[in-house]
Protein backbone atom coordinates (compact mmCIF):
# COMPACT_ATOMS: atom_id res chain seq x y z
CA UNK A 1 0.00 0.00 0.00
CA UNK A 2 1.21 3.51 -0.71
CA UNK A 3 -0.15 6.53 -0.67
CA UNK A 4 -1.43 8.95 -3.11
CA UNK A 5 -1.59 13.06 -2.43
CA UNK A 6 -4.50 14.79 -4.18
CA UNK A 7 -3.94 18.53 -4.54
CA UNK A 8 -6.86 21.15 -5.81
CA UNK A 9 -6.63 24.43 -7.48
CA UNK A 10 -5.77 27.07 -4.67
CA UNK A 11 -4.62 30.82 -4.95
CA UNK A 12 -2.79 31.85 -1.76
CA UNK A 13 0.10 31.06 -0.19
CA UNK A 14 0.81 33.18 2.67
CA UNK A 15 2.27 32.45 6.38
CA UNK A 16 5.66 32.27 8.42
CA UNK A 17 7.13 28.32 8.65
CA UNK A 18 10.52 26.43 9.25
CA UNK A 19 10.74 23.33 7.40
CA UNK A 20 13.11 20.22 9.11
CA UNK A 21 16.47 19.86 9.00
CA UNK A 22 19.11 19.59 6.58
CA UNK A 23 19.37 16.01 5.33
CA UNK A 24 22.92 15.99 4.40
CA UNK A 25 24.11 17.62 7.74
CA UNK A 26 21.79 15.35 10.07
CA UNK A 27 23.99 12.17 8.04
CA UNK A 28 27.31 13.76 8.50
CA UNK A 29 26.56 15.15 12.03
CA UNK A 30 25.44 11.32 13.23
CA UNK A 31 28.55 10.02 10.59
CA UNK A 32 31.05 12.15 12.57
CA UNK A 33 30.16 12.22 16.04
CA UNK A 34 30.00 8.28 16.12
CA UNK A 35 33.63 8.03 15.08
CA UNK A 36 34.61 11.18 17.04
CA UNK A 37 36.09 11.07 20.84
CA UNK A 38 33.43 12.43 23.43
CA UNK A 39 29.84 13.58 22.55
CA UNK A 40 27.92 15.51 19.97
CA UNK A 41 24.52 16.93 20.75
CA UNK A 42 22.74 17.39 17.50
CA UNK A 43 20.26 20.04 17.69
CA UNK A 44 17.44 20.36 14.63
CA UNK A 45 18.04 16.60 13.07
CA UNK A 46 15.96 15.48 10.51
CA UNK A 47 13.79 12.66 11.70
CA UNK A 48 13.35 11.89 7.90
CA UNK A 49 13.95 7.78 6.91
CA UNK A 50 17.10 8.52 5.51
CA UNK A 51 18.54 10.30 8.41
CA UNK A 52 17.14 7.54 10.48
CA UNK A 53 19.00 4.48 8.66
CA UNK A 54 22.17 6.47 9.51
CA UNK A 55 20.95 6.66 13.29
CA UNK A 56 20.10 2.83 13.31
CA UNK A 57 23.73 1.98 11.24
CA UNK A 58 25.59 3.43 13.88
CA UNK A 59 23.75 2.20 16.56
CA UNK A 60 24.01 -1.27 15.45
CA UNK A 61 27.86 -0.59 15.01
CA UNK A 62 27.56 -0.04 19.07
CA UNK A 63 27.38 3.57 19.14
CA UNK A 64 25.36 5.20 22.12
CA UNK A 65 22.79 7.24 20.65
CA UNK A 66 20.50 9.15 22.71
CA UNK A 67 16.87 10.44 20.63
CA UNK A 68 15.83 13.09 23.43
CA UNK A 69 12.92 13.90 20.94
CA UNK A 70 12.63 14.03 17.47
CA UNK A 71 15.24 16.07 16.55
CA UNK A 72 17.34 16.59 19.65
CA UNK A 73 20.31 13.76 19.58
CA UNK A 74 23.20 12.82 21.76
CA UNK A 75 25.70 10.65 19.96
CA UNK A 76 28.33 9.35 22.28
CA UNK A 77 31.20 8.95 20.14
CA UNK A 78 33.66 5.91 20.35
CA UNK A 79 36.38 7.49 18.40
CA UNK A 80 38.15 6.53 15.18
CA UNK A 81 38.75 3.29 16.03
CA UNK A 82 35.82 2.01 18.16
CA UNK A 83 33.01 0.77 15.72
CA UNK A 84 32.04 -2.68 16.14
CA UNK A 85 30.55 -4.74 13.12
CA UNK A 86 27.14 -5.61 13.21
CA UNK A 87 25.49 -8.40 13.59
CA UNK A 88 23.48 -8.48 10.19
CA UNK A 89 23.23 -5.87 6.85
CA UNK A 90 23.00 -2.49 7.37
CA UNK A 91 20.20 -1.31 5.76
CA UNK A 92 20.43 1.97 3.62
CA UNK A 93 17.01 1.94 2.86
CA UNK A 94 15.86 4.80 0.32
CA UNK A 95 19.38 6.66 0.95
CA UNK A 96 22.51 7.33 -1.49
CA UNK A 97 24.08 9.63 0.86
CA UNK A 98 23.87 6.80 3.25
CA UNK A 99 25.22 4.00 1.28
CA UNK A 100 28.26 6.18 -0.04
CA UNK A 101 29.36 8.16 3.02
CA UNK A 102 29.22 4.24 4.59
CA UNK A 103 31.47 2.51 2.22
CA UNK A 104 34.27 5.56 2.52
CA UNK A 105 33.49 5.13 6.46
CA UNK A 106 33.75 1.35 6.40
CA UNK A 107 36.52 0.48 3.88
CA UNK A 108 39.01 1.91 6.74
CA UNK A 109 37.42 -0.63 9.38
CA UNK A 110 38.64 -3.60 11.07
CA UNK A 111 36.08 -5.51 10.53
CA UNK A 112 33.68 -6.62 7.07
CA UNK A 113 30.52 -5.49 6.40
CA UNK A 114 27.51 -5.29 3.74
CA UNK A 115 25.30 -2.47 2.98
CA UNK A 116 21.75 -2.99 1.56
CA UNK A 117 19.35 -0.65 0.17
CA UNK A 118 15.38 -0.38 -1.00
CA UNK A 119 14.58 -1.01 -4.80
CA UNK A 120 15.68 2.45 -5.59
CA UNK A 121 18.72 2.63 -4.22
CA UNK A 122 19.66 -1.20 -5.11
CA UNK A 123 19.28 0.50 -9.22
CA UNK A 124 22.29 3.07 -8.28
CA UNK A 125 25.26 3.41 -9.60
CA UNK A 126 28.13 2.37 -6.81
CA UNK A 127 31.88 1.95 -8.46
CA UNK A 128 32.00 5.21 -8.53
CA UNK A 129 32.78 5.37 -4.96
CA UNK A 130 34.38 1.57 -5.00
CA UNK A 131 36.90 2.71 -7.62
CA UNK A 132 39.05 5.15 -5.98
CA UNK A 133 38.45 3.30 -2.76
CA UNK A 134 40.36 0.34 -4.32
CA UNK A 135 42.81 2.75 -5.24
CA UNK A 136 43.31 3.54 -2.15
CA UNK A 137 43.82 -0.29 -0.79
CA UNK A 138 40.36 -0.88 0.12
CA UNK A 139 38.14 -3.97 -0.77
CA UNK A 140 35.08 -3.31 -2.02
CA UNK A 141 32.99 -5.64 -4.13
CA UNK A 142 29.40 -4.45 -5.58
CA UNK A 143 26.78 -6.28 -7.11
CA UNK A 144 27.21 -5.51 -11.08
CA UNK A 145 28.09 -1.93 -10.06
CA UNK A 146 25.14 -1.69 -7.10
CA UNK A 147 24.13 -2.63 -3.88
CA UNK A 148 24.60 -5.33 -1.77
CA UNK A 149 27.90 -3.69 -1.46
CA UNK A 150 30.58 -6.00 0.20
CA UNK A 151 33.44 -4.40 2.64
CA UNK A 152 36.15 -6.37 3.75
CA UNK A 153 38.04 -5.00 6.72
CA UNK A 154 41.59 -5.15 8.10
CA UNK A 155 42.82 -3.13 5.50
CA UNK A 156 45.37 -0.36 5.39
CA UNK A 157 44.77 2.91 2.87
CA UNK A 158 47.30 5.13 1.45
CA UNK A 159 46.19 8.53 0.53
CA UNK A 160 45.03 9.38 -2.65
CA UNK A 161 45.36 12.59 -5.36
CA UNK A 162 42.45 11.96 -7.16
CA UNK A 163 40.50 13.74 -10.35
CA UNK A 164 36.57 13.10 -9.41
CA UNK A 165 34.94 12.03 -12.16
CA UNK A 166 31.61 13.92 -11.52
CA UNK A 167 31.01 17.06 -8.70
CA UNK A 168 29.65 14.78 -6.69
CA UNK A 169 29.47 15.41 -2.62
CA UNK A 170 28.92 12.16 -1.87
CA UNK A 171 31.76 10.86 -3.83
CA UNK A 172 33.77 13.55 -2.02
CA UNK A 173 32.78 12.94 1.48
CA UNK A 174 33.07 9.00 1.10
CA UNK A 175 36.67 9.52 0.40
CA UNK A 176 37.12 12.35 2.93
CA UNK A 177 36.61 10.10 5.58
CA UNK A 178 38.28 6.97 4.06
CA UNK A 179 41.62 9.63 3.74
CA UNK A 180 40.67 10.25 8.00
CA UNK A 181 41.99 6.56 8.44
CA UNK A 182 44.68 6.51 5.60
CA UNK A 183 48.34 7.18 5.36
CA UNK A 184 49.34 10.47 4.34
CA UNK A 185 47.39 12.54 2.42
CA UNK A 186 44.20 12.83 0.49
CA UNK A 187 44.26 15.34 -1.96
CA UNK A 188 40.89 15.15 -4.20
CA UNK A 189 39.94 17.75 -7.24
CA UNK A 190 36.26 18.08 -8.41
CA UNK A 191 35.19 19.52 -12.22
CA UNK A 192 32.94 21.80 -10.42
CA UNK A 193 32.48 22.52 -6.78
CA UNK A 194 29.73 20.32 -4.82
CA UNK A 195 28.35 20.80 -1.20
CA UNK A 196 30.92 21.37 0.95
CA UNK A 197 29.24 19.88 4.34
CA UNK A 198 31.52 17.64 5.30
CA UNK A 199 34.37 20.19 5.26
CA UNK A 200 32.82 22.40 7.31
CA UNK A 201 31.99 19.80 9.85
CA UNK A 202 35.10 17.86 10.08
CA UNK A 203 36.39 21.48 10.97
CA UNK A 204 34.52 22.09 13.69
CA UNK A 205 35.14 18.48 14.67
CA UNK A 206 38.96 19.77 14.84
CA UNK A 207 40.18 18.14 11.42
CA UNK A 208 42.13 20.21 9.18
CA UNK A 209 41.17 20.19 6.16
CA UNK A 210 42.48 22.45 3.13
CA UNK A 211 40.05 23.94 0.45
CA UNK A 212 41.62 25.65 -2.51
CA UNK A 213 39.17 25.84 -5.46
CA UNK A 214 37.85 22.60 -7.00
CA UNK A 215 40.29 20.97 -4.44
CA UNK A 216 40.59 19.58 -1.32
CA UNK A 217 42.76 17.88 1.09
CA UNK A 218 43.31 16.19 4.61
CA UNK A 219 45.69 14.34 6.14
CA UNK A 220 44.68 10.75 8.12
CA UNK A 221 45.83 9.79 11.40
CA UNK A 222 44.16 12.44 13.50
CA UNK A 223 41.14 12.92 15.79
CA UNK A 224 37.93 14.03 16.16
CA UNK A 225 36.29 15.42 18.80
CA UNK A 226 32.99 15.72 19.86
CA UNK A 227 31.36 18.70 19.43
CA UNK A 228 27.84 20.52 19.35
CA UNK A 229 26.34 20.51 15.69
CA UNK A 230 22.99 23.00 15.14
CA UNK A 231 21.29 21.76 11.89
CA UNK A 232 19.83 24.53 9.71
CA UNK A 233 16.20 23.88 8.09
CA UNK A 234 16.94 22.01 4.65
CA UNK A 235 16.86 24.55 1.46
CA UNK A 236 16.16 21.37 -0.53
CA UNK A 237 12.98 21.60 1.50
CA UNK A 238 12.45 25.17 1.98
CA UNK A 239 12.61 25.46 -2.14
CA UNK A 240 9.60 23.41 -2.89
CA UNK A 241 7.58 26.62 -0.50
CA UNK A 242 9.11 29.40 -2.28
CA UNK A 243 8.29 27.89 -5.69
CA UNK A 244 4.53 27.46 -4.28
CA UNK A 245 5.10 31.01 -2.64
CA UNK A 246 6.43 32.91 -6.60
CA UNK A 247 3.38 30.27 -8.04
CA UNK A 248 0.86 31.50 -5.80
CA UNK A 249 -1.66 34.42 -6.94
CA UNK A 250 -1.79 36.35 -3.60
CA UNK A 251 -0.28 35.93 -0.52
CA UNK A 252 3.57 36.24 1.23
CA UNK A 253 5.49 33.81 2.79
CA UNK A 254 8.33 33.47 5.05
CA UNK A 255 10.75 30.71 5.92
CA UNK A 256 12.43 31.29 8.72
CA UNK A 257 16.12 29.73 9.96
CA UNK A 258 16.86 27.85 6.07
CA UNK A 259 20.72 26.51 5.65
CA UNK A 260 22.36 29.57 2.71
CA UNK A 261 25.78 27.31 2.33
CA UNK A 262 26.32 28.92 -1.50
CA UNK A 263 27.40 25.44 -2.42
CA UNK A 264 23.23 24.75 -2.25
CA UNK A 265 21.79 28.12 -2.99
CA UNK A 266 21.72 27.64 -7.14
CA UNK A 267 18.19 27.38 -6.60
CA UNK A 268 17.81 30.55 -5.79
CA UNK A 269 19.60 31.83 -8.23
CA UNK A 270 17.95 30.11 -10.87
CA UNK A 271 14.14 31.04 -9.60
CA UNK A 272 15.67 34.71 -9.41
CA UNK A 273 16.58 34.58 -13.24
CA UNK A 274 13.42 33.28 -13.90
CA UNK A 275 11.88 36.30 -12.47
CA UNK A 276 10.92 35.30 -8.62
CA UNK A 277 10.50 38.18 -6.03
CA UNK A 278 12.51 36.56 -3.70
CA UNK A 279 13.91 38.34 -0.33
CA UNK A 280 17.38 36.38 1.42
CA UNK A 281 18.09 38.06 4.89
CA UNK A 282 21.33 36.38 5.60
CA UNK A 283 21.00 35.75 9.78
CA UNK A 284 24.04 37.55 11.61
CA UNK A 285 26.53 35.26 14.00
CA UNK A 286 25.35 31.48 11.92
CA UNK A 287 28.36 28.55 13.08
CA UNK A 288 29.92 26.53 10.69
CA UNK A 289 26.64 26.69 7.96
CA UNK A 290 25.43 29.79 6.94
CA UNK A 291 21.52 30.42 7.69
CA UNK A 292 19.22 33.38 6.98
CA UNK A 293 15.10 33.74 6.12
CA UNK A 294 13.49 33.56 2.92
CA UNK A 295 10.88 35.65 1.81
CA UNK A 296 8.65 34.86 -0.97
CA UNK A 297 5.83 36.52 -3.00
CA UNK A 298 3.61 36.14 -6.32
CA UNK A 299 6.41 35.97 -9.27
CA UNK A 300 5.56 36.33 -13.07
CA UNK A 301 8.28 33.58 -14.10
CA UNK A 302 10.31 33.40 -17.68
CA UNK A 303 11.51 30.46 -19.07
CA UNK A 304 15.69 31.16 -19.04
CA UNK A 305 18.89 28.70 -20.16
CA UNK A 306 19.62 27.27 -16.83
CA UNK A 307 23.78 27.82 -16.67
CA UNK A 308 25.20 24.59 -16.45
CA UNK A 309 27.68 26.38 -13.78
CA UNK A 310 24.45 26.12 -11.56
CA UNK A 311 23.68 22.85 -11.89
CA UNK A 312 25.64 20.95 -9.20
CA UNK A 313 24.62 23.44 -6.77
CA UNK A 314 21.33 23.08 -7.54
CA UNK A 315 21.18 19.21 -7.84
CA UNK A 316 18.87 18.00 -5.88
CA UNK A 317 16.23 20.82 -6.88
CA UNK A 318 15.61 20.19 -10.82
CA UNK A 319 12.08 18.43 -10.40
CA UNK A 320 10.98 21.50 -9.13
CA UNK A 321 13.15 23.67 -11.93
CA UNK A 322 11.14 21.34 -14.47
CA UNK A 323 7.69 22.21 -12.80
CA UNK A 324 8.70 26.01 -12.32
CA UNK A 325 10.03 26.13 -16.08
CA UNK A 326 6.30 24.40 -17.48
CA UNK A 327 4.54 27.13 -15.77
CA UNK A 328 6.97 30.14 -16.59
CA UNK A 329 6.18 32.12 -19.89
CA UNK A 330 8.39 30.83 -23.05
CA UNK A 331 10.73 28.27 -23.09
CA UNK A 332 13.21 26.81 -20.83
CA UNK A 333 16.62 24.99 -21.36
CA UNK A 334 18.02 22.25 -18.89
CA UNK A 335 21.65 20.96 -20.03
CA UNK A 336 24.67 19.63 -18.35
CA UNK A 337 22.49 17.71 -15.95
CA UNK A 338 22.69 13.76 -17.35
CA UNK A 339 23.12 13.31 -13.16
CA UNK A 340 19.29 13.93 -12.42
CA UNK A 341 19.57 10.02 -13.95
CA UNK A 342 20.90 8.47 -11.19
CA UNK A 343 19.26 10.32 -7.97
CA UNK A 344 16.34 8.27 -6.41
CA UNK A 345 14.39 8.13 -9.98
CA UNK A 346 15.58 8.91 -13.65
CA UNK A 347 14.32 12.05 -12.59
CA UNK A 348 14.82 13.52 -16.58
CA UNK A 349 12.46 10.95 -17.92
CA UNK A 350 10.36 11.00 -14.71
CA UNK A 351 9.59 14.47 -14.91
CA UNK A 352 9.08 14.45 -18.74
CA UNK A 353 6.53 11.92 -18.36
CA UNK A 354 4.59 13.99 -15.24
CA UNK A 355 4.97 17.43 -17.60
CA UNK A 356 3.23 15.53 -20.30
CA UNK A 357 0.91 13.84 -18.48
CA UNK A 358 -0.49 16.87 -17.34
CA UNK A 359 -0.55 18.86 -20.89
CA UNK A 360 3.44 20.06 -21.05
CA UNK A 361 5.45 20.49 -23.93
CA UNK A 362 8.60 19.44 -23.68
CA UNK A 363 11.57 17.66 -25.37
CA UNK A 364 13.77 14.87 -23.48
CA UNK A 365 17.26 15.99 -23.94
CA UNK A 366 19.78 12.95 -23.02
CA UNK A 367 21.26 15.61 -20.15
CA UNK A 368 18.44 17.44 -19.48
CA UNK A 369 15.13 18.83 -21.44
CA UNK A 370 13.85 21.60 -23.33
CA UNK A 371 10.20 22.50 -21.53
CA UNK A 372 7.29 25.35 -23.23
CA UNK A 373 6.04 27.05 -20.55
CA UNK A 374 2.18 26.38 -20.44
CA UNK A 375 -1.10 25.58 -18.08
CA UNK A 376 -1.16 22.87 -16.16
CA UNK A 377 -4.63 20.64 -16.94
CA UNK A 378 -5.73 18.23 -13.91
CA UNK A 379 -4.44 14.78 -14.26
CA UNK A 380 -2.40 11.80 -12.45
CA UNK A 381 1.46 11.67 -12.09
CA UNK A 382 3.11 8.90 -11.52
CA UNK A 383 6.16 10.22 -8.83
CA UNK A 384 7.99 6.51 -9.31
CA UNK A 385 8.07 6.26 -5.61
CA UNK A 386 11.05 9.28 -5.86
CA UNK A 387 10.23 12.07 -2.96
CA UNK A 388 11.84 15.11 -4.54
CA UNK A 389 9.25 14.59 -7.59
CA UNK A 390 6.30 13.80 -5.73
CA UNK A 391 6.65 17.26 -3.91
CA UNK A 392 7.52 19.18 -6.80
CA UNK A 393 4.17 18.36 -8.78
CA UNK A 394 2.47 18.34 -5.71
CA UNK A 395 3.46 22.31 -5.19
CA UNK A 396 2.66 23.03 -9.50
CA UNK A 397 -0.66 21.26 -9.14
CA UNK A 398 -2.14 24.06 -7.01
CA UNK A 399 -1.94 25.77 -10.21
CA UNK A 400 -3.90 23.43 -12.47
CA UNK A 401 -7.38 24.06 -13.71
CA UNK A 402 -8.73 20.78 -12.30
CA UNK A 403 -7.21 18.46 -9.42
CA UNK A 404 -4.21 16.62 -9.53
CA UNK A 405 -3.50 13.11 -8.08
CA UNK A 406 0.11 11.67 -7.36
CA UNK A 407 0.95 8.20 -6.96
CA UNK A 408 3.65 6.21 -5.09
CA UNK A 409 4.40 9.31 -2.47
CA UNK A 410 5.25 7.30 0.61
CA UNK A 411 8.75 8.37 -0.08
CA UNK A 412 7.94 11.74 0.81
CA UNK A 413 9.02 10.78 4.54
CA UNK A 414 12.84 10.11 3.50
CA UNK A 415 12.88 13.82 3.61
CA UNK A 416 10.17 15.57 4.10
CA UNK A 417 8.19 14.63 7.25
CA UNK A 418 4.96 16.46 7.60
CA UNK A 419 5.15 18.02 4.19
CA UNK A 420 1.56 17.67 3.94
CA UNK A 421 0.58 19.28 6.39
CA UNK A 422 3.25 21.99 6.24
CA UNK A 423 1.76 22.53 2.72
CA UNK A 424 -1.41 22.49 3.87
CA UNK A 425 -0.93 25.40 7.02
CA UNK A 426 0.09 27.77 4.46
CA UNK A 427 -2.75 27.31 1.87
CA UNK A 428 -2.15 24.77 -0.49
CA UNK A 429 -5.50 22.01 -0.63
CA UNK A 430 -3.55 19.19 -0.32
CA UNK A 431 -4.67 15.71 0.90
CA UNK A 432 -2.54 12.24 1.40
CA UNK A 433 -4.75 9.05 1.04
CA UNK A 434 -3.48 5.43 1.52
CA UNK A 435 -4.15 3.84 -2.23
CA UNK A 436 -4.02 -0.02 -2.16
C1 LIG B 1 24.23 14.73 -1.16
C2 LIG B 1 24.82 14.96 -2.35
C3 LIG B 1 24.10 15.03 -3.63
C4 LIG B 1 22.60 15.07 -3.45
C5 LIG B 1 22.11 14.20 -2.35
C6 LIG B 1 22.78 14.55 -1.04
C7 LIG B 1 25.05 14.69 0.05
O1 LIG B 1 24.49 13.93 -4.37
O2 LIG B 1 21.94 14.72 -4.65
O3 LIG B 1 20.70 14.33 -2.19
O4 LIG B 1 24.51 14.78 1.16
O5 LIG B 1 26.28 14.56 -0.11
P1 LIG B 1 25.80 14.01 -5.29
O6 LIG B 1 26.68 15.05 -4.74
O7 LIG B 1 26.42 12.68 -5.26
O8 LIG B 1 25.29 14.44 -6.64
Amino acid sequence: MSSTFTIQPSRRVAGTMRVPGDKSISHRALMLGAIASGTTRIAGFLPGEDCLATLAAIRAMGVGVEQHDATTITVHGKGLHGLRAAATALDMGNSGTAMRLFMGLLAAQGFDSTLVGDESLSRRPMERVAVPLRLMGADVRTTDGKPPVHIAGQRRLQGIRYAMPVASAQLKSALLLAGLYADGETELTEPAISRDHTERMLISFGQPVSCKGLTVSLRGGGQLSGTDIQVPGDLSSAAFFVLAGCLAAEGELVIDNVGLNPTRTGILRILELMGAELQVEPAAGSGAEPVGRLIVRPSQLQGVRIPPELVPLAIDEFPMVFVAAALAHGETIVSGAAELRHKESDRISVMVAGLRALGIEVEELPDGARIQGGTFSGGTIDSRGDHRVAMSFAIGAARATAPVRILDTDNVATSFPGFVSQAAAVGLAIKAAPNG
